[in-house]
C-alpha cells in the first residue's frame, strides 16, 4: 500500500477572513459597496455570513473535530479602530475570547491584519492610494500586536496585495471602484511600505513573532508552449503579479518592468519571516490577451475572464520549488475550490496535497497547509454563487452540512498523510497525479462513482 507521509509537526489548517465569516461588519468599505445594486453577482449582501462574531466557537468545535492544529483568521480593522485613533475594547475582548477558544482546542491561530476590507474612515481618506495609509496601518498593527500578541505568534500582514490592488484600483470591481494604472502602481508601493512598517512594528512589541505576507500566486503558462508571443505574455504576467511584491520585500526595491519607474529604496528589505502562499490554479494565455476556455465545474467558472482558471495541482509544486530562492519557510495560506456539489473537491484536495508532499521531498520548506475554507463564505462580489466550504452553509437557517471533503480531510490529518486507500475511495481517477507526480490539469468531470 503506497502512502505519502508528511513531516512530524506539519500544520493542518483552514483559512477564513473577518468580512467573509463574522457578519454585520457594517463599518467597512465592502459592506457599503455590497449595498449598491449591481456590485454583487447574485445581488446578495454579506449580512450575517457564518455569524462568527457571535458564535465562531461552534465552528471551532468542528475544526477541532477535524483534527486541525491551526486556523487562519483575520481581525477586522473597522471593528478594532472604528474611528481614527479610537480603539474598541469590546472588539479586542471578543477577539481575545476567540483566540483563547482556539488555543483551548489545541488550534494555533494565524492572524491576518488586512484581508481586503477597510474601515470607512480610511476609505474616506483615500484608502490605499493615500500615502498616509502606511502610517495608519502601522499604528493599527502595533496596537493589535500589543493587545493580542500574547495569543498570536504568526501574523500575516496583507492578504493578496496584488489582487486587492488590481480589483479595487485597476479593474474597478471592488471599492473604491477605480480604473487607473497610475493608482495601481501607487497602491502597490504603499502596500510594500505598509507591510514593511507592520513587520517592524510587530517585531518591536513581539520580537519572537513570525511575520510574513500572504501572497497570491497564480500560474501563467503559454497556451502554445513554443510560441514566443504566448510565452512572452505568460512570462510578463508571472513577473508582474507573482514576483514583484516578494522581490520588493526581499531586496527592499520596488521595480517596474524593464527597469522603468520606481526604484525607490524601501524599509522593506528582508521583512519576511515566512512566505504565505495562496494558490488556486493557473491560466494558459495567448498573445491576444484572453484566457483560453478550460473545462471547469459550474461554480468555478467565475465571470471575470482572467480568473477562468484551470485546476492544476502541479502548479503548486512548481511554485514551491521556485520559492526556495527566498530561503524562508512557506505556509500555504489558502488553497481550495468552489464546488457546491463536492464532486471535485476531494480529488482537488488529494492532488494538491500530493504536490505539496512531492515539493517537501524535493527540498521545499513547507510547514503548513490551510484549506480555503471551513464553512461556505461570502465571496466578495461573487456573493453566494461560489461555495468553498468543507461544510455547506444554509444562510437562512445557519445550518451546516458536513461535506465528504471534510471527512476526507479528517482522515488525511489523522494519518498525517495520504494513503492509496484514500485515493481509491475518493478519487481513483487521480491515482497517477498523487503517486507519480503527473504534470497535467485535474480532470473536472468527477464520476458519480467517486462521490458514492
Ligand atoms: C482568495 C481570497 C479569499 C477568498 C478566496 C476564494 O483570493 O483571499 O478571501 O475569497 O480567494
Amino acid at each position: 500500500m503506497r502512502r505519502l507521509t508528511f513531516p512530524a509537526g506539519f500544520l493542518w489548517g483552514v483559512a477564513t477572513s473577518s468580512h467573509q465569516n463574522e457578519g454585520n461588519n457594517h463599518n467597512n468599505d465592502f459592506w457599503a459597496w455590497e449595498q449598491i445594486p449591481g456590485h454583487v453577482a447574485d445581488h446578495s449582501t454579506s449580512g450575517l455570513v457564518a455569524d462568527w462574531w457571535r458564535s465562531a466557537e461552534a465552528d471551532f468545535d468542528r475544526a477541532a473535530d477535524l483534527g486541525l492544529n491551526t486556523l487562519r483568521l483575520s481581525v477586522e480593522w473597522s471593528r478594532l479602530e472604528p474611528q481614527p485613533g479610537v480603539w474598541d475594547s469590546a472588539a479586542f475582548d471578543r477577539y481575545r475570547v476567540m483566540l483563547h477558544g482556539l488555543h483551548e482546542r489545541g488550534i494555533r491561530p494565524m492572524v491576518t491584519l488586512h484581508h481586503f476590507s477597510n474601515p470607512v474612515w480610511l476609505a474616506e481618506r483615500g484608502g490605499w492610494a493615500n500615502p498616509a495609509v502606511v502610517r495608519h496601518f502601522e499604528r493599527y498593527v502595533s496596537h493589535v500586536a500589543a493587545e493580542l500578541g500574547d495569543l498570536v505568534n504568526v501574523w500575516g500582514t496583507i492578504n493578496e496585495p496584488y489582487i486587492y490592488a488590481a480589483m479595487a484600483y485597476m479593474l474597478g470591481d471592488w471599492p473604491p471602484g477605480q480604473r487607473s494604472l497610475l493608482q495601481l502602481a501607487k497602491v502597490m508601493r504603499h502596500q510594500a511600505n505598509a507591510h514593511a512598517a507592520a513587520y517592524h512594528a510587530i517585531h518591536q512589541v513581539q520580537p519572537g513573532a513570525q511575520v510574513g505576507v500572504v501572497k497570491h500566486l497564480a500560474g501563467f503558462d503559454p497556451y502554445r508552449p513554443l510560441w514566443p508571443g504566448d510565452r512572452g505574455v505568460a512570462a510578463l504576467m508571472d513577473a508582474l503579479t507573482n514576483w514583484r511584491f516578494l522581490d520588493a520585500i526581499t531586496s527592499g526595491r520596488f521595480k517596474l518592468p524593464l527597469g522603468l519607474g520606481l526604484r525607490r529604496n524601501l524599509i522593506a528589505q528582508g521583512t519576511n519571516d515566512f512566505i504565505g502562499v495562496n494558490y488556486y490554479g493557473r491560466s494558459r494565455l495567448r498573445l491576444h490577451w484572453r484566457d483560453v476556455p478550460v473545462p471547469a465545474p459550474p461554480d468555478l467558472a467565475w465571470p471575470v475572464p482572467w480568473v477562468n482558471r484551470e485546476i492544476y495541482p502541479r502548479g503548486l509544486y512548481r511554485f514551491l520549488m521556485k520559492l526556495r530562492r527566498y530561503d524562508r519557510p512557506v505556509y500555504i495560506t489558502e488553497n481550495g475550490l468552489a464546488d457546491s456539489t463536492d464532486l471535485i473537491r476531494p480529488g482537488f484536495l488529494l492532488a494538491h496535497l500530493a504536490n505539496v508532499h512531492h515539493a517537501i521531498q524535493d527540498g521545499a520548506d513547507v510547514r503548513a497547509y490551510y484549506h480555503w475554507t471551513l464553512v461556505d463564505n461570502y465571496e466578495w462580489t461573487e456573493g453566494w454563487t461560489t461555495r468553498f466550504g468543507l461544510f455547506g452553509l444554509d444562510t437562512e437557517t445557519q445550518a451546516r452540512t458536513m461535506r465528504r471533503s471534510a471527512r476526507l480531510y479528517r482522515e488525511i490529518i489523522a494519518a498525517n498523510g495520504i494513503t492509496e486507500e484514500m485515493v481509491a475511495n475518493h478519487a481513483p481517477h487521480i491515482m497517477a497525479q498523487v503517486f507519480d507526480s503527473a504534470d497535467e490539469p485535474l480532470p473536472v468531470e468527477a464520476s458519480e462513482e467517486d462521490a458514492a
